[in-house]
């Protein structure tokens, strides 16, 4: 698919009343009622929906680099997982320490550079996941780190508990499950730093059965649940997904036809994190096609987080999304804009229509298909953000 099927409309003009679009279309058709309204010209430049990045750990201390060497030298992602980490090792666990050692304001503080890097390209709209405490403290540390991004930068950021990340060293996964990850979710649910709740089910992290009981205090609190799903090999995740009527199953590098087909009845959407495949050498790229042929809806994220995906660009996501896993770049654009604010579950935001949030970016650019083609090029030219121009 090509040009059509962005929807795009040429010499367009938007009205913008208060925080909301009020009128989109073809200029010459503006409504006399918008002739007073102070007015913009962008000579001719590219305006899409604010760009949505619906997966990431932006929020946690320390980096990998050790374990990029440790692949490099032959070591799979998975087998450094399974070593169980350590400081100089690798794995989640090894974040795991690092965040819980880091201070709220220097989690605060980097998670913020890492934030402006997203802003800078576009992207209004970040999820941003807990998931490196696997301790009551650092969980909730994390969930008002993310929390307090909102408070300081321009962008609208969504919440996803993780506590079902990775099995922590002290204890076993049935155990952690019970007596730290399921009150925790009730306490961060209680203070309002939970948007959804999420998980990692893989022979790494944790089974279906357990994620299942996860989801079960979810569904008891009344939030939205997604999944880490089939990103290493199939056990069940992505369907577990679907019969929960997940907003998103994520990665499903590893998810069959029969598998799209569960999704796309429970209207679960697939999100893809090229980053992540491309980091840990992944070789198996999800089934598009089927998603396709089903009409599973696609995302696109970057996943940004220091073990699998250190990639601080949605831009480059969009154009790995293309080369790597065969998306369109209409599809990659739908993948953070329109489908991005479904796998959050968000109604108000990834499109341009009357009523919509006024959450824009504006372009150096004519074609859209640019803002998939261009590998390290940024041509934001500005943001929009609740109807207001933003840094
Ligand atoms: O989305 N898959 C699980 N979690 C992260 C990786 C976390 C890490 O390696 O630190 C992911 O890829
Ligand atoms: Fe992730």
């Amino acid at each position: 698919m090509t040009g059509s099927g962005y929807g795009l409309i040429s010499d367009a003009a938007i009205a913008i009343q208060d925080a909301s679009v009020a009128w989109v279309g073809p200029r010459s058709n503006l409504p006399a009622e918008y002739a007073d309204f102070s007015r913009r010209g962008l000579d001719g430049r590219l305006v899409t929906p604010g760009l949505i990045d619906c997966h990431t750990h932006i929020v946690h201390g320390g980096n990998r680099a050790r374990e990029f060497e440790m692949r490099l030298e032959g070591a799979s992602y998975e087998e450094i997982a399974r070593a169980g980490g350590g400081r100089a090792g690798g794995g989640i666990v090894s974040t795991v320490s690092a965040t819980r050692e880091a201070s709220e304001e220097t989690l605060l503080k980097t998670a913020l550079s890492r934030a402006d890097a997203l802003i800078a390209e576009g992207v209004t709209t970040i999820e941003v996941k807990s998931g490196y405490g696997l301790d009551r403290d650092t969980e909730l540390k994390m969930l008002r780190v993310a929390r307090a991004i909102a408070a300081q930068r321009p962008v609208r950021v969504l919440t996803s508990f993780l506590g079902a990340h990775a099995k922590p060293k002290e204890m076993d996964a049935d155990t952690y499950i019970d007596t730290i990850c399921l009150p925790t979710l009730q306490e961060a649910h209680a203070e309002g730093l939970v948007d959804a709740v999420d998980g990692f089910c893989e022979g790494i992290a944790f089974s279906p059965d357990q994620i299942a009981r996860v989801f079960d205090k979810a569904v008891e609190l009344g939030l939205p649940v997604k999944l880490h799903a089939e990103q290493l090999s199939n056990i069940g995740g992505t369907a577990l997904a679907a019969r929960y009527g997940a907003l998103s199953a994520d990665h499903v590098e590893y998810a069959t036809e029969t598998d799209a087909e569960a999704l796309a009845q429970a209207g679960t959407v697939a999100v893809l994190l090229p980053g992540a495949y491309y980091a840990i050498n992944e070789t198996q790229a999800p089934p598009v096609d089927a998603f396709r042929k089903c009409g599973v809806p696609m995302a696109v994220g970057t996943d940004w987080n220091p073990g699998s995906s250190p990639l601080g660009s949605l831009l480059l996501a969009m154009n790995m999304s293309c080369t790597l896993f065969g998306l369109t770049p209409v599809e990659a654009l739908a993948g953070t804009t329109r489908n991005a604010a479904r796998a959050l579950g968000l109604s108000d935001v990834g499109t341009i229509a009357p009523g919509q949030r006024a959450d824009l970016a504006v372009w150096n650019a004519a074609d859209p298909a640019e803002l998939s083609y261009g590998i390290g090029i940024n041509p934001l030219y500005s943001r929009i953000v609740a109807g207001r121009e933003a840094p």
